[in-house]
């Protein structure tokens, strides 16, 4: 029976990036839902290493926390002035001294590489028995990358830097990737005899390969499958170019498991989101973080969620979403904001200028436009009419607000927090809602209107309006002439669930 391999990762992360002009350390920067170290640590993770070094460096605080929220397994090692990759690698070796077997290095930039690339290398070199071994690419414009230079019979003989190539090696066409399998025995002894003698004066791993052909070891090159995955990033241009790279390469599999894309290039997903079968994604939507959406669900266009669950067959449209749960069959948007902890149950609906926060509606409930809920729990099949408002903060605390089952409450409303509405209750169009509504009751705070009678003929007259008033008043026998004031018919005659108190 063969032992399990022994393998360390080390990644790369210490350079500053300097081309990226950023305050962000350039392994730092964001691309659909990983950072780019991030993006080389998942493609390192089917590796089941046991250890995973980080030599950090520039902005070596701020790596290190992000490197305990996404990568709590893996261990920052400091390399305070960076004399470059073998100088590097040998300062993360020295901190793990019982490092055996196989050492994956991976330079932390190569955010497109992926893990099946990274295990086929590491497979390649451990049956070979080789003593190193080099991701290599066919591209068609080497500028800038080392040059993997080959012997008459084909093997490695050595990998030379741009800046130290003759001209016939700068014609040289296969790079290399800046992702390795070493021996961890003959790496130690290796990077010891590493020189600075070269253009950059630093300690180049690169090096390592001609040291080991020179004592006669087996040196092995891998060839990516796919010249995309070694890309690395140096500026901001580059890190646009990966993106889409990475986009096409997200969505393509989505539309190859069933999920419909009805405009791939302006759909933009994280690796961290997932999406049911026969899921639609319209034009210019965002996906990101932990977003879910279900079967037969449909997204966009013009929205972007973000930690947001979508159950099977709900509608999103142009909306924008954090940390909101949208039930099965509900329907959101055009124009709406869910902000985290809203929760709509199944076949809730959440309408046209809306925006909800840190609260339930009911299955069934519906609250069509131009309102806000905030703090507040809605049961299921209430209306909330147009414009009402969940009056929730008192400029001090937030308080909370209940609604009954089936009530309804009519347009214009201020619901003003903590205050319940009883199942079945009404409130009238216009009123602010202070204390508890009983259920079945109907509750109304608004003031009683008047109307002052001939009140435009006097005040406006020679107006349009006037002029209207009055062919109005000749149509409609027995007109008063005189001024006078009536009382408005009472809530019970023309009450609130008539068409203009509340909306469907
Ligand atoms: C390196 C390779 C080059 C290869 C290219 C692929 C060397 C000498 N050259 O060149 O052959 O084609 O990658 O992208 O290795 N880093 C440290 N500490 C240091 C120096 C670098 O941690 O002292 C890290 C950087 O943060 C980066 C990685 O190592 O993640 C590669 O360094 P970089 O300076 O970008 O190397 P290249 O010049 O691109
Ligand atoms: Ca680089």
């Amino acid at each position: 029976m063969s032992q399990p391999r022994l393998r360390t990762v080390v990644v790369l992360a210490a350079g500053e990036g300097k081309r990226m002009k950023s305050a962000i350390p350039k392994v730092l920067h964001p691309m659909l839902g990983r950072t780019l170290v991030g993006h080389v640590l998942a493609a390192a993770a089917p590796l089941a290493a046991e250890r995973t070094l980080v030599v950090v460096g520039h902005g070596a605080d701020q790596v290190t926390t992000h490197l305990a929220e996404v990568a709590a397994e893996a261990d920052p090692v400091l390399q305070a002035e960076q004399h470059g990759t073998g100088h590097a690698v040998r300062i993360a070796l020295e901190s793990a001294p019982d490092a055996a077997g196989t050492v994956v290095v991976l330079n932390g930039d190569v955010p497109l590489l992926r893990p099946e690339t990274v295990t086929a290398l590491v497979a390649a070199h451990e049956a070979a028995g080789a003593a190193a071994t080099v991701l290599a690419a066919e591209v068609t414009d080497p500028s800038g990358l080392g040059r993997i230079v080959r012997s008459e019979n084909g093997g490695l003989e050595q990998i030379v830097e741009e800046r130290d190539a003759s001209p016939a090696q700068l014609a040289i066409r296969e790079i290399n990737a800046g992702i390795y399998a070493f021996d961890a025995a003959l790496l130690r002894d290796a990077l010891g005899k590493l020189s600075t003698d070269n253009d950059q004066g630093e300690e180049y791993l690169t090096d390592v390969f001609g040291l080991l052909v020179s004592t006669g070891e087996t040196v092995a090159v891998h060839v990516a499958p796919d010249a995309t995955e070694t890309l690395g990033c140096n500026d901001r241009v580059e890190l646009a170019t990966l993106r889409r790279l990475l986009r096409d390469r997200i969505n393509e599999g989505w539309m190859r498991t069933g999920v419909t894309l009805l405009d791939p290039a302006t759909t933009w997903i994280d690796v961290t989101v997932t999406l049911d079968r026969d899921a639609i994604v319209d034009q210019n939507t965002q996906l990101r973080g932990a977003t879910t959406v279900g079967s037969g669900a449909t997204v966009g266009p013009d929205t972007t969620l973000i930690d947001t669950t979508v159950a099977a067959g709900a509608t999103v449209l142009r909306a924008h979403a954090v940390g909101a749960v949208i039930g099965a069959g509900a329907s959101v948007g055009p124009y709406a904001y869910l902000r985290p902890e809203a929760k709509l149950r199944d076949r809730a609906k959440v309408g046209t200028f809306v925006e909800v926060k840190k609260s339930e509606i009911g299955e069934g409930a519906k609250v069509p436009h131009l309102s806000y809920v905030g703090d507040a729990t809605i049961g299921a099949q209430a209306n909330i009419g147009a414009a009402t408002i969940f009056v929730n903060y008192d400029g001090v605390n937030k308080h909370h607000t209940t609604i009954g089952e089936a009530a309804f409450i009519g347009c214009d409303t201020n619901l003003v927090a903590p205050v319940e509405v009883g199942a079945g209750a009404y409130v009238a169009a216009g009123s602010a809602i202070t204390s508890d509504v009983p259920p079945g009751a109907l509750g109304v705070t608004r003031a009683e209107q008047r109307n002052v009678e001939g009140w435009v003929a006097r005040r406006r007259p020679g107006t349009k309006s006037a002029a209207a008033a009055e062919r109005a008043g000749r149509m409609v026998a027995g007109a008063s002439e005189g001024e006078a004031i009536h009382g408005a018919p009472d809530a019970g005659g023309r009450g609130p669930t008539s068409g203009d108190t509340a909306t469907e």
